[in-house]
């Protein structure tokens, strides 16, 4: 199993998770602290009023012990330190210290929060005090009602130290919060990590087995993610490599079985050849005789025969050969083919015969030497597949954009198992009979070629003891 890729996604994970946790809670912590400090000013700001509403109604003599203590005891009460100053900067009131004891504070003038609110009306600041010798937070306000007694600023203090109380309490709940957001995310990112790399696990299993030669196998991959959209994928890669090497093994076949008869094919006339040549070279004196040189002669012709249509198929299939449409009188042509076969006709005793007899200008496109190739196959094999005194009529339709050519004969005519097959190369339905008329067995399949070629099909109907007809279609112009 692939841990590394899990690993490399639950790290990469986890690290985003704690630079953004981290940063969340950094902010939050500093927005909350920022906020607290906030309440608290406005809390003693409140507080300041209500102290300077005191002094104001209850117009109190620090002198006198008792007024002292009871506003030592209020400032105690709301938790903060007070402390009165006169215009000068000397200490009046200090909840903290002993009335004897004020005349030995130093002058409280040039503390910042006093001077801030001379300023401002309020002011505050935070230090190490110098009396009490700890942290302090201060906020002073200038008090308005001077013919009151002879205060200036009135002032708030509280220990910082009770600030930081609640904000550690604070700090405290954030960190926790995040903590556990962390720890939640972290699994999250663990399953999703790890049902990715299972995925990827088992999609690299079966490729495992594909490359052992197992081609049947799939991947089998639920769910809508990127990955199952991989697995379908490679599935219809595979799909189609298989379909491919089925028709590579079928190719191979069909290659070694073409050699094995193209072979055999060769092997006759080769062999009756060679034999007569040595009957020759046995008995160098002795006249050759007639029939000999005859057959000889035909087998011959035969080999020729079979090269040259073994050239044309395999030209036609490699794609070697250029096919240069022209467009070409239809009629014109038509009776020129009729005129090349009528020898052979006659010598069979065949009727051959244009049906379209009034010549109208119909123009097709095509290669005209390759469709002179169809049409004298086609022709020869209507005369020479014939019944004695038979017919053979050639003609022409004209259709829609399209002329439909077509040869008829009334000869011996396809069985239906047949039918199907005469395309194919080598197949004959009568050996013998081929042979004798000189046939390779190539001539119809060079003939789909050619007009597959030119985009269209050989069409065939055919009755056994009626005969046949062979059609194909070419463009009009
Ligand atoms: N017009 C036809 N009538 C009857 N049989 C035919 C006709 N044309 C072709 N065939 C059959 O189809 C076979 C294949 O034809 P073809 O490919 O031209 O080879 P061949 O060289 O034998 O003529 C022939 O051997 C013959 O048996
Ligand atoms: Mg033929």
């Amino acid at each position: 199993m692939n841990i590394s890729l899990r690993k490399k996604i639950i790290f990469l994970v986890l690290s985003l998770l704690v630079v953004v946790t981290l940063a969340a809670s950094i902010l939050s912590t500093f927005e909350i602290q920022r906020y607290y400090r906030e309440r608290i000013f406005n809390q003693m700001v409140t507080q300041l009023d209500e102290v300077e509403y005191l002094l104001d109604t209850l117009n109190l003599d620090f002198r006198t012990l008792t007024d002292y203590d009871y506003l030592a005891r209020y400032a105690q009460r709301s938790g903060h330190r007070l402390t009165l100053i006169d215009s000068l900067g000397a200490v009046i009131f200090d909840s903290k210290v002993a009335p004897d004891s004020l005349s030995l504070l130093e002058n409280h003038l040039t503390r910042a929060e006093i001077q801030m609110a001379l300023a401002k009306g309020i002011g505050q600041n935070e230090r190490k005090s110098a009396t009490l010798h700890q942290s302090m937070f201060y906020v002073a306000k200038l008090h308005e009602f001077e013919k009151t007694h002879a205060i200036k600023y009135i002032r708030l203090a509280l220990p910082m130290e009770e600030v930081q109380v609640v904000l550690r309490a604070v700090r405290w709940k954030i960190m926790l919060g995040s903590g556990i957001a962390l720890i939640l995310m972290a699994v999250v990112s663990f399953l999703i990590a790890s049902r990715l790399t299972y995925q990827i696990h088992q999609l690299s299993a079966v490729a495992e087995k594909i490359k052992t030669g197992n081609y049947d196998e799939r991947f089998d991959v639920t769910g809508r993610d990127e990955i199952s959209e991989l697995a379908d994928l490679l599935n219809a890669m595979l799909d189609r490599i298989k379909n491919d090497m089925v028709q590579m093994k079928k190719l191979e076949r069909m290659r070694s079985q073409f050699l094995g008869n193209v072979s055999h094919e060769l092997r006759t006339p080769i062999f009756t050849l060679q034999g007569y040549l040595e009957t020759l070279m046995q008995n160098p004196n002795a006249e050759p005789k007639r029939k000999f040189i005859k057959s000889a002669y035909r087998q011959a012709a035969r080999l020729n025969n079979l090269l040259t249509d073994l050239i044309d198929i395999s030209r036609i299939e490699s794609g070697e050969m250029q096919m240069t449409f022209i467009a070409f009188d239809v009629h014109h042509w038509l009776q020129k083919m009729v005129a090349d076969v009528r020898d052979i006709a006659v010598e069979q005793s065949i009727e051959l015969r244009l049906v379209n007899d009034v010549r109208e200008n119909v123009q097709v496109l095509g290669d005209r030497d390759r469709l002179n190739q169809v049409m004298s196959n086609l022709l020869i094999n209507a005369v020479k597949y014939n019944k004695i005194n038979g017919r053979v009529e050639v003609g022409y339709i004209v259709r829609a954009g399209k002329v439909e050519i077509y040869v008829s004969d009334t000869g011996r005519g396809i069985a239906p198992e047949h039918l199907s097959r005469i395309f194919e190369r080598f197949y004959r339905v009568d050996k013998e009979r081929s042979r004798e008329v000189g046939g390779t067995g190539l001539g119809l399949a060079i003939v789909k070629h050619i007009i597959e070629a030119h985009h269209s099909r050989v069409f065939v109907e055919s009755e056994i003891g009626v005969g046949s007809r062979f059609s194909f279609q070419l463009p009009r112009v």
